[in-house]
């Protein structure tokens, strides 16, 4: 498969492998003014693109900026810090600032580009799965405080996204399944032909066979692209995105975001808890619900997360929920399947956490 471009309103996505050819000509089209690049890039990115991405901009100043990337460090200090580099740098609006790592340096740097005076020149250049399909689309920035994840931030779109799928193969496993879990999920709550596809082209993904995925990194960025489009400040529609989020927070939390479930295995966790819930109270057929657990169950996903479905290790979690921002008044909403390729309407479904209690009790 060729390299393919996605269009949103004011940035575009470029997807393929060698798409990072494109840089130059991308920056020379965004950011005519920019005479310095900051480039801030995970350490865990192997330095031979690091060295490729040096050298196709060798006519700008670059200034290059490691992170040793996780939760931990996606705070407001290293925002702080990296803010007061760019200053001490002389960095202005028409320069341009470049993230180059997963979710977590794509929501800081973001972050950091929208509030550097009032908004400097974004590119993201996303490199987890996880990243690619989900979190470079939507324009959501921002970072974690002590009260709880992405409590502070703000919604600031890039230029323009190039998701190289080079990228991915120093990407452990685990992290691709990961982006797998978001993929999964733009397919159940919008597109049953893309389900279907996933039925049979699971394997293919999770081993990085080249045209299927990025076929599927085409797609799912293109469904998250139409909700975001359309609810760029997640006033409603964009909530639908939440699927499976809400438990998959929780667990995240009571799992003290260690290394031991990590961000898209709890959605994995999550989608199937919120199935499970939708069969129960007849809002899905038996038929939905059995052919996404035979799905998970083909690719080994149930066997993998076992020890999280049951109702001990759930009803643990449940008090995790209040901290929730999908939470307004005291309950805490939910988003529902109906059938393959469409959900509940957000706001719809709202209980307390005695009621969630009830139901997983009933359940598992
Ligand atoms: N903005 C949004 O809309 C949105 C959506 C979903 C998730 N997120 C955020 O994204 C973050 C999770 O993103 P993630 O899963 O990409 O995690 P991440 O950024 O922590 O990356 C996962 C791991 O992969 C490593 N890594 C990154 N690129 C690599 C490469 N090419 N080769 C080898 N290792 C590499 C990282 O160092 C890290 O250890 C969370 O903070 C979450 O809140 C944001």
């Amino acid at each position: 498969m060729k390299i393919s471009r996605l269009k949103a309103k004011d940035y575009s996505i470029i997807i393929g492998k060698n798409s990072i050819n494109t840089l130059p000509s991308e920056i020379k089209k965004h950011c005519p003014k920019c005479k310095k690049i900051a480039i801030i890039i995970d350490s865990k990115v192997p330095k031979k693109f690091v060295m490729r991405i040096k050298k196709k901009l060798k006519k700008y100043k670059i200034f290059i900026h490691f992170i040793s990337s996780s939760e931990k460090i996606k705070n407001i200090n290293q925002v702080n810090l990296l803010i007061d580099k760019l200053l001490k740098l002389n960095f202005n609006r028409s320069d341009l600032i470049i993230g180059l790592g997963g979710g977590i340096v794509g929501d800081m740097i973001g972050f950091v580009s929208s509030i550097f005076k009032r908004g400097i020149n974004f590119i993201n250049l996303p490199s987890t799965l996880l990243s690619q399909v989900d979190s470079c689309i939507g324009g959501k920035t921002g970072v974690n405080s002590i009260f709880g994840k992405n409590l502070i931030g703000s919604f600031y779109n890039p230029k323009v996204v190039i998701v190289e799928t080079e990228f991915l193969k120093s990407l452990p496993k685990r992290e691709i399944t990961c982006g797998y879990a978001e993929i999964l999920k733009h397919a159940i709550i919008y597109d049953k032909n893309f389900f279907n596809f996933l039925r049979k082209n699971t394997r293919k993904i999770l081993s990085l066979e080249n045209n299927t995925l990025t076929r599927s990194i085409h797609k799912s960025c293109k469904i998250k692209l139409n909700f975001t489009e359309k609810d760029f400040r997640e006033k409603g529609l964009r909530m639908k995105l939440n699927f499976g989020h809400t438990f998959a927070h929780a667990l995240e939390i009571q799992n003290k975001y260690s290394n031991r479930l990590n961000h898209g295995e709890a959605v994995l966790i999550g989608m199937l808890i919120a199935v499970k819930i939708s069969k129960f109270k007849n809002l899905c057929s038996i038929n939905t619900y059995n052919q996404i657990e035979s799905l998970y169950r083909k690719n080994l996903l149930i066997k993998k997360f076992r020890r999280y479905l049951n109702k001990k290790e759930i009803l643990k979690s449940i008090k995790f929920m209040k901290n929730d921002k999908k939470k307004d008044d005291e309950k805490v909403s939910f988003i529902f399947l109906k059938e393959i390729g469409k959900t509940t309407m957000p706001g719809k479904y709202k209980y307390g956490t005695k009621q969630i209690e009830n139901l997983v009790k009933k359940l598992f």
